[in-house]
């Protein structure tokens, strides 16, 4: 065999989705995080204490990286745009706080979650702390209009996650009813974390709208990916546990699917796990078997990809240049996820 000698050394990695991004993003990044660290502190030792757990602990960031990216794909970089994509960060991250609560976890990013530690009271309070910080940078971001589309964003997740408490066990949510969910409690704040970009970068109506669906579409593709990785994923990579909403009897897309088909035997299972709750050993391999006879996480996988697909086509009106194939790779990265 002849052995071609390329320029380029076999040693040099090739990077994915999500690092190219975070290389071209890392000087706006940083810019964000300083202004994170910055705005959760107190002089209430408690706050900075158990925010800063959360926070340090990483997590991917997506959010505010949407934030500034659609600020660079319109070649608007200004200070507001880093304060708006810190807010967003803060909005998330309050509910992150109030979600373990409701959700009764106990691992996040990859530690043990906050309310395991301070318990329940600290984490709502200091979710409550951040939530309000938030606004104080959505102020100082100067756009009326932008803190508008956040304000907006918020009272949906909340109305988002209040939903989704009503359905739980419940065996009658519906395709349609989980979508909406969905849509309230992530895709919203992904919607407005694009959206906003183009406001303060003075925007038309038309491109304002172009990024609201490229972060909604992507939104709903990053909750059905994280959907079916509760079932399908594994705890150390996701730094999360698996089989959560399972235990809740929280009907996400993999077990609506399940419902639907089910029959018998079958039928009667999913009602006594999730509309009794009533669990025993095996019952989530059983569940997961029953999956994988209807094909319900690779149905699910196969509406984020469609999501995702929707969410690049939104771009396609921006000028291709390195900050749109950025948002794209985004969308990627949130189906890569998946595997
Ligand atoms: C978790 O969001 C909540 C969902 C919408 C599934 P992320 O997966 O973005 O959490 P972090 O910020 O990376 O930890
Ligand atoms: C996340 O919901 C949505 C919000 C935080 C508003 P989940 O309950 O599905 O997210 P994880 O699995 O706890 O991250
Ligand atoms: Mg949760
Ligand atoms: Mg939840």
């Amino acid at each position: 065999m002849v052995s071609v000698k390329t320029s380029v050394p076999e040693s040099v990695p090739t990077l994915n989705a999500a690092e190219r991004l975070a290389k071209l993003a890392y000087d706006d990044m940083r810019r964000v995080d300083a202004l994170i660290l910055e705005r959760l502190d107190s002089h209430v030792e408690l706050i900075p204490e158990l925010a800063k757990y959360l926070i340090e602990a990483g997590g991917k960031r997506v959010r505010p990286m949407i934030t500034v990216a659609a600020g660079n794909l319109l070649g608007y970089t200004e200070d507001c745009v880093m304060k708006l994509a810190a807010a967003v960060e803060f909005i998330h991250t309050a509910t992150l706080l109030h979600d373990d609560v409701v959700d009764e976890s106990g691992m996040r990013r990859g530690k043990t979650a906050a309310n395991l530690i301070w318990g329940n009271a600290s984490s709502v309070l200091v979710g409550d702390f951040l939530f309000a910080r938030s606004f104080s940078l959505m102020v100082e971001a100067g756009s009326m209009k932008a803190l508008g589309v956040l304000s907006a964003a918020a009272s949906t997740i909340a109305e988002g996650e209040v939903r989704q408490l009503s359905a739980v066990k419940d065996t009658s949510v519906s395709v349609d009813t989980y979508m909406q969910i969905i849509d309230a409690k992530t895709a919203a704040l992904f919607a407005a974390a694009a959206q906003v970009s183009g406001i303060v970068a003075g925007r038309n109506a038309a491109d304002e709208e172009a990024l609201e669906t490229y972060g909604r579409e992507l939104g709903l593709a990053f909750q059905l990916v994280d959907d079916a990785l509760d079932y399908g994923g594994r705890a150390s990579k996701l730094g999360k546990s698996v089989g959560d909403d399972f235990r809740e009897g929280k009907v996400t897309l993999p077990v609506a699917l399940c419902i639907a088909k089910a029959e018998g035997e079958e039928a009667s299972f999913w009602q006594r796990v999730i509309a009794e709750t009533d669990q025993r050993d095996g019952d989530f391999e059983q569940a997961l078997d029953y999956m994988k006879k209807h094909g319900s996480i690779d149905a699910t996988v196969k509406q984020a990809k469609d999501h995702a697909r929707a969410a690049r086509v939104a771009l396609q009106r921006f000028p291709a240049n390195e900050w749109r194939t950025a948002l794209e790779d985004l969308a990627d990265f949130v189906v890569e996820r998946a595997y």
